[in-house]
């Protein structure tokens, strides 16, 4: 029998391919055959509206026009060249990149996954200051590698499979500003943290408190890092939280919506760090391949030219002003990166909203509803969402 929990709920009625995938990830019952605009297509003729984007990933929704078309050209004139070779595509990225963050951030190490970019901040904050402890904040998610999975919150209990962490980590409870002097001290060498923690709920942790973690960091000459996997890259309808709350790390990584479904992800570093790097400190195989650095330039200029910034921030607005109706007691979160507060267990909610044609995520926090909507949505489908919500159980 299978255990992969999408084939049991989905192609009831067609014998499909034996199933030999690892049985490690809990599924939604949704069987996709293909994707449209904001709307994915079920085998049994269903159009559902997509509000979760595929964890944060789906930005542009699916087959848009100018992402298809910049992946073909790619893959028609180079599709790979290791980073052995310097690539006008590569350089490209990363100006292009750079420019959209508009901080003082000037240099890019490009990697493949989320979890790559933090491993590679912490091993730079770690050789740079020559210190061994880490502090993350609770509820966190880094990534599932060695480095991020010790410094996410409760990973030790749930999954971390190595027999000890890499190095001495604390967590710092969320926006507790009394905490930061206790915790993060000389002997610091990074902190890291998701300016809006995604995983846990869509929880916002405010421009006070990441200044007053720079503070600190600025006075112990600890490390920075904002995490940005799943909050940057325009979802908070800023090009990054740290542009939303005028907080400048030392270094972000970010993943997810920077190819809008080709895999990549970016590290990217003040002058201070990069000041300390040397040919053979970091490196990958598939990081920066030209195919990643087409998409990363393409979902760029599409954000921008197509004002996609705005349209989040817009929707956003419009979302918190009307979604609190039915089950939703209050929105938290930062632009499309959402948590709907629910009076009832989230999961029944998502579950409520899925039986309507409307998928979401759910999160760390049992009673928040996870939206991390393509930024290509429009006012219909957000009133869409509050005439579903309005029409469940309160
Ligand atoms: C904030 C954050 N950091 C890191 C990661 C890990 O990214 P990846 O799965 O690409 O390794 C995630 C993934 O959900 C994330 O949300």
């Amino acid at each position: 029998m299978s255990s992969n929990p999408c084939a049991v709920a989905g192609a009831s009625d067609q014998a499909g391919p034996a199933d030999h995938l690892a049985p490690v990830y809990a599924q939604f019952p949704l069987d996709i055959v293909g994707a449209s605009g904001v709307h994915l297509a079920t085998r049994d003729g269903r159009r559902v509206l997509d509000l979760y984007g595929g964890h944060a990933v789906a930005a542009l929704g699916y087959g848009h026009p100018r992402w298809v078309a910049a992946l073909a050209r790619q893959a028609e004139s180079l599709h790979f060249q290791s980073n052995a070779v310097p690539l006008e595509v590569r350089a490209r990225a990363a100006e292009r990149l750079i420019r959209f963050a508009a901080l003082p951030l000037e240099t890019v190490f490009l990697c493949n996954t989320g979890a790559e970019a933090n491993e590679n901040a912490l091993k730079l904050a770690l050789r740079i200051t020559g210190r061994r402890k880490v502090v993350a904040v609770e509820g966190s998610f880094h990534g599932r590698t060695a480095a991020a999975g010790a410094v996410t919150w409760g990973a030790a209990k749930k999954w971390y499979g190595f027999p000890q962490a890499p190095f001495d980590v604390e967590f710092l409870p969320r926006r507790d500003e009394g905490a930061i002097a206790r915790v993060v001290g000389a002997d610091v060498a990074a902190m890291i943290v998701e300016p809006v923690q995604g995983v846990a709920g869509a929880v916002d942790l405010g421009a006070e408190w990441l200044a007053a973690l720079h503070a600190r960091c600025a006075a112990t000459g600890t490390l920075l890092i904002f995490d940005e996997v799943q909050c940057g890259m325009g979802r908070t309808g800023h090009p990054f939280a740290a542009n939303l709350y005028g907080v400048t790390p030392d270094m972000i990584t970010t993943a997810k919506a920077l190819g809008a479904g080709f895999p990549c992800a970016a590290l990217m570093m003040s002058a201070r760090v990069a000041r300390a790097l040397a040919t053979d400190d970091l490196g990958t195989t598939f990081g920066g391949g030209p195919l990643a650095c087409a998409m990363m330039e393409a979902v760029i200029d599409i954000i921008e030219q197509d004002r996609l910034l705005a349209n989040v921030r817009r929707l956003g607005a419009l979302l918190r002003e009307s979604c609190v109706v039915g089950p939703v007691l209050g929105v938290q979160g930062a632009g499309f990166l959402a948590g709907l507060r629910t009076r009832r267990p989230a999961k029944d909610v998502h579950r409520e909203l899925l039986a309507r044609d409307i998928l979401t995520g759910t999160s760390a926090d049992p009673n928040v509803v996870r939206i991390l909507a393509p930024y290509v949505l429009e006012e219909r489908h957000i009133l869409e969402l509050k005439d579903a919500l309005a029409g469940l159980p309160p």
